[in-house]
């Protein structure tokens, strides 16, 4: 097959996931929540006002950026957002703009590897610091990183809450990882897509701000994947160097930009009910886990929305397991979408869903377990 072919095929497989109206989307850290009223308002009030005929302003809304800084509490002035389509495309011009042929970037593994790909095709090489271990909390010990830095270290990449072991990095540890990076001459990225459903989270922004770039999404706390909206974040000088050439310098979907704005101003009213919701859809999954033997979750309760479920000590394939509930219409995640070296070793479910969902998850486990171990080849998952 093509290198083309299979990028086609991938295509084709997640085509027909969206297809179809039967699947449980288990699988991808969406939220599927009701939104707030106001949320739809204002994409109907932004519909009916023929606003999508315009280009938004090249940074993003005014409105918009100084929501995301007070959402993060820094500093307007100190910092700058910058409207993305997602975090992934700010991730993506983070990568391509601040890297080059002969850089490192530092990464958790596992984590999530899209930012993997861009540092690569910008000519940098990609230096993995293993996490998956009880030993270090399933998160990135700074010795571990400090212990990988060479002069030709550029950027870290530090995804926090990580994806997928949902850990997040202590406030001592976020100081030491900026004292690290600030001492290498090197420039993070904390990608905080998860930060929403974190309990003491740290910025680590505030302790390294000439050289941090901070992501923000709106795909999950908030629900609106489908509209592609987040920000970078970042001091003047850095955010000028985003600035200057950034692919959506027309703007991002102004539609996308006044659901976020909405949705930040009724965050305080609606997401704790959403968060609460998640947290009991974890221990749901953790109970499920428990009654299996082999089975356990790697962080409980997880930082984000989605747990990893350990299946390494019931000898389960990861892909064997997603496939067996990819025949029940429900999707869940390899191990293999967020690292090679621990592939065999997980599955990662998302908790944003709705009661029934989990539930159907949960009751099918012990079936689906059996299938998987019957299984002995699995169609490509993506
Ligand atoms: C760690 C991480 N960063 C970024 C993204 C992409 O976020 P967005 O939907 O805002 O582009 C994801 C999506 O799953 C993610 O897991």
């Amino acid at each position: 097959m093509t290198t083309f072919a299979r990028i086609s095929e991938r295509n084709r497989h997640f085509d027909r996931l969206v297809g179809r109206h039967d699947i449980k989307w288990l699988g991808q850290n969406t939220n599927h929540a009701d939104p707030h009223p106001a949320v739809l308002e204002a994409m109907t009030d932004c519909l009916a006002r023929g606003e999508y005929h315009l280009y938004a302003p090249p940074l993003g809304l005014e409105a918009l950026r100084a929501a995301i800084l007070e959402d993060l509490r820094l500093e307007p002035g100190r910092f700058e957002a910058i409207v993305t389509d997602g975090a992934i495309e700010g991730l993506y011009h983070a990568c391509r703009t601040l890297l080059g042929p002969g850089d490192e970037m530092l990464v958790a593994d596992p984590g999530w590897l899209w930012p993997r790909a861009f540092a690569r095709e910008a000519g940098a090489e990609v230096v993995e610091v293993p996490i998956y271990d009880e030993a270090c909390g399933y998160r990135l010990r700074p010795q571990d990183l400090e212990a990988r830095v060479t002069e030709r270290s550029r950027l870290i990449y530090l995804v926090d809450p990580n994806n997928p072991t949902g850990a997040i990095q202590t406030a001592p540890e976020i100081e030491e990882i900026a004292r690290i990076a600030r001492a290498a001459g090197a420039l993070v990225i904390h990608d905080c897509t998860y930060r929403h459903f974190a309990r003491g989270h740290s910025l680590l922004a505030p302790h390294y701000p000439e050289g941090t770039v901070t992501t923000y999404s709106f795909s999950k706390w908030l629900g609106l994947a489908g509209l592609r909206v987040g920000a970078v974040v970042a001091a003047p000088e850095l955010a000028a160097r985003l600035a200057t050439a950034p692919p959506n310098n027309l703007g991002s979907s102004i539609l996308a930009q006044r659901a976020a704005i909405a949705g930040l101003r009724t965050k305080e009213a609606w997401f704790p009910a959403v968060d609460a919701a998640q947290r009991a859809n974890q221990q749901r999954i953790k109970a499920a886990a428990q009654a299996i033997e082999g089975y356990r979750l790697a962080v409980y309760p997880s930082h984000g929305n989605f747990v990893a479920l350990d299946v390494s000590g019931a000898g389960v394939d990861p892909e064997a397991l997603c496939q067996a509930y990819l025949d029940k219409d429900i999707l869940i995640r390899q191990g293999g979408y967020h690292s090679q070296r621990f592939a065999s070793r997980f599955v990662k479910i998302s908790t944003t869903v709705p009661e029934a969902w989990v539930a159907a998850f949960c009751d099918l486990l012990p079936e689906a377990t059996e299938q998987a171990r019957a299984t002995a080849s699995v169609a490509a998952l993506y």
